[in-house]
């Protein structure tokens, strides 16, 4: 057999920055992937997603100076990511966040490779863009999105007002961990499969690629986890996958130890939906502040600022900036961490470099099974290949 055909991972390509390795980190706040975890995804080939979401709780000053300590911490994490990495990196930003504007920004004049625009429909993003002066820049922009309608939305919008359209597209399907762009009732295993939402994003946005004569590939995210899960959802068109969850419990992901254990010693059933003070629904590891919420209690806090536009402060039973950055530092009792539908499956923590090792060789697995079968027919049962006998070659011929 010619391992060459068959040892590499096609290229993502978004604009001209080509990225080896189609795997986008998922961008976690608060604090869960910072510089740390970035570099070591965008040294192992891929994009590594520093996320900026309240970054400045890892500032002294955050409940003075909110807006400058999200503005520092965030400028400080990309340039401690340079020093750390050749590689590419990115910066997730919420739309809904009250300071959206100024982090991208600083994420503008850091010259970012890529920014990921979740949590909200940019629709005005590169109008801001102009405004700001920021004109043939090297930045590229990814909407996240939930549907094909809500891409075609962002698509039509830039289109029609800006003769351009996003450099990507990340669909997020209802596994994923964090905030969910779906109701509660469409958040059950199967009811919306990530395979439909991407062929029906691949078909919505073959029409701007005619149309503007360009390339848009489309990312998945939520729920993958292994190297079989990406070589399936790129079979249905997919160009790279997004993955959160499969990084946290790495050596080099910024959350404390304690945070990373959670989801060594969850279960399945211990993945729960919760209802986020922010009117949206999550997926988290449940523990005794959930249950605490759940049962109807509150923990009084004092709001500096309303850093989610929606968040409703007054109102709402707990600061979840707050929960989320608590248990970023270990501090479960005040907090709890947000995980993806297979999350559960984390077993130890590793280097990013031997979890991608662990993808490529799931991934190849895939892929050698379905050559040979293309190639010699049914005649070859796959079981019989001991693919244990191709792991120590992997690493020393060329990966993707
Ligand atoms: C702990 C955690 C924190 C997250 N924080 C954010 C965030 O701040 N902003 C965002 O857009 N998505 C956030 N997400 C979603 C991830 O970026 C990613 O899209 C998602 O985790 C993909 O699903 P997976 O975890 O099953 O791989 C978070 C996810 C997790 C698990």
């Amino acid at each position: 057999m010619n391992l060459n055909i068959l040892n590499t991972m096609n290229p993502l390509k978004i604009g001209n920055i080509e990225v080896k390795l189609p795997i986008v980190q998922g961008g976690m706040g608060v604090a869960i992937s910072l510089s740390g975890l970035a570099s070591a995804v965008a040294n192992a080939g891929g994009i590594g997603v520093i996320s900026a979401v309240a970054i400045g709780m890892t500032e002294p000053d955050y409940m003075k100076n909110y807006r400058e300590a999200n503005k520092r911490a965030l400028r400080r994490e990309i340039r401690k990511a340079r020093t750390l990495t050749d590689g590419v990196l990115g910066v997730n930003l919420m739309v809904a966040v009250t300071d959206y504007e100024e982090l991208l920004t600083v994420a503008l004049e850091e010259k970012i490779d890529v920014i990921i625009l979740g949590a909200g429909l940019p629709v005005k993003m590169p109008q801001y863009v102009t405004d700001k002066g920021f004109n043939n820049i090297h930045t590229r922009f990814i909407p996240k999105v939930s549907s094909a309608k809500a891409a075609k939305v962002i698509f039509s919008y830039w289109a029609k007002n800006f003769n351009h359209i996003p450099d990507a597209v990340v669909v997020e399907g209802p596994m994923a961990g964090g905030h969910l762009g779906f109701k509660k009732d469409e958040l059950q295993d199967e009811m919306v499969p990530l395979s439909k939402l991407v062929e029906e994003t691949v078909r919505e946005i073959s029409f701007f690629e005619k149309e503007f004569n360009k390339e848009v590939p489309v990312i998945a995210g939520g729920g993958i986890y292994t190297g079989k899960d990406m070589y399936k959802i790129m079979k249905h068109g997919a160009k790279g996958v997004k993955m959160g969850s499969r990084f946290v419990t790495t050596h080099e992901c910024d959350a404390s130890l304690k945070f990373k254990e959670t989801y060594i010693n969850a279960k399945k059933e211990d993945i729960v939906i919760i209802n986020s003070p922010v009117g949206l629904p999550g997926r988290a590891i449940k523990n005794e502040f959930i249950n605490q919420i759940n049962a109807g209690n509150t923990k009084p806090f004092k709001c500096s600022w309303k850093c989610l536009k929606s968040c409703d402060f007054r109102a709402v039973p707990y600061c979840i900036a707050q929960a989320l950055f608590n248990a970023a530092r270990g501090n479960m009792d005040e907090g709890f961490a947000f995980a993806g539908s297979n999350a559960y499956l984390a077993k130890k923590i590793q280097s990013v470099s031997d979890v991608v090792l662990e993808l490529k060789i799931d991934y190849y697995k895939m892929k050698y099974t379905e050559y040979i079968r293309n190639y010699i027919g049914d005649k070859v049962i796959p079981d019989r290949i001991n693919f244990e006998d191709l792991i120590p070659v992997l690493p020393r011929i060329k990966l993707a």
